[in-house]
């Protein structure tokens, strides 16, 4: 099957980091923070094995599209990059047919603390507006997710969306969320200083 990924010539070079596809064979280095405590009480599923986090957190569908960090041939990292439709009237919904990409992300707790997600994700704005022409990125995050929402207003992207007590943390009880976005446009402007 083929993914929006596939548009890109990877790898993908920063100044200090590596970006390719993700393959089966990350599935190790990937589940190895992802286990962690601190990493799994933010994201959105926390298998209990690693065959479980193999078969369903790590699958096709996700490695479609999933996007590893790299820093000196070391996985400290992951991004996920979907491209989805944008919301349309019917009349025009064949012209909102995958204009927008969610992002995800999750850096290795050893990593962090140097800015390489900032690092990462700068570059996959890029690939999203410059390659993929996407008009419009999203990603959303717990409220309470201080880390998260930081880097995303560090990225440029703008807080549309305040949510209160809508989304079921799976030990914190109902949490506000925050939804974040960044339009093309915007990212220009950014982007030419
Ligand atoms: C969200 C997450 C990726 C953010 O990681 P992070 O390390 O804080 O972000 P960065 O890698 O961009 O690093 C930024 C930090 O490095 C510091 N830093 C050091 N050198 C830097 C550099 N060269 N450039 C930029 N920042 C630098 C910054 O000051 C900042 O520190 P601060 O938070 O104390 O101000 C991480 O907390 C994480 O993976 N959390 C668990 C999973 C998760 O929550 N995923 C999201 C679910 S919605």
């Amino acid at each position: 099957m083929s993914s929006p990924l596939d548009l890109v010539g990877w790898p993908v070079r920063t100044a200090r980091l590596t970006l390719r596809r993700a393959t089966p064979a990350d599935a190790r280095a990937v589940w190895a923070y992802r286990r962690l405590d601190d990493v799994s009480r933010w994201i959105t599923a926390a298998p209990a094995t690693f065959e479980e986090f193999e078969e369903h957190g790590f699958g096709p569908d996700r490695l479609d599209a999933a996007v590893i960090v790299e820093r000196g041939g070391t996985v400290i990292g992951d991004v996920m990059v979907r491209v989805v439709d944008g919301w349309a009237q019917a009349e025009v919904a064949e012209q909102a047919r995958g204009v927008q990409g969610e992002l995800g992300w999750v850096l290795d707790p050893a990593h962090q603390g140097h800015g390489y997600a900032t690092e990462a994700l700068t570059e996959v704005l890029r690939i999203c507006f410059e390659v993929l022409r996407l008009r419009r990125v999203t990603a959303g995050c717990f409220a309470a997710n201080e880390a998260s929402w930081r880097l995303m207003e560090r990225l440029g992207m703008r807080r549309e969306t305040h949510t209160v007590r809508e989304s079921l943390h799976r030990s914190e009880g109902w949490l506000d969320g925050y939804e974040y976005a960044l339009l093309a446009d915007e990212w220009r402007e950014r982007a030419q200083g």
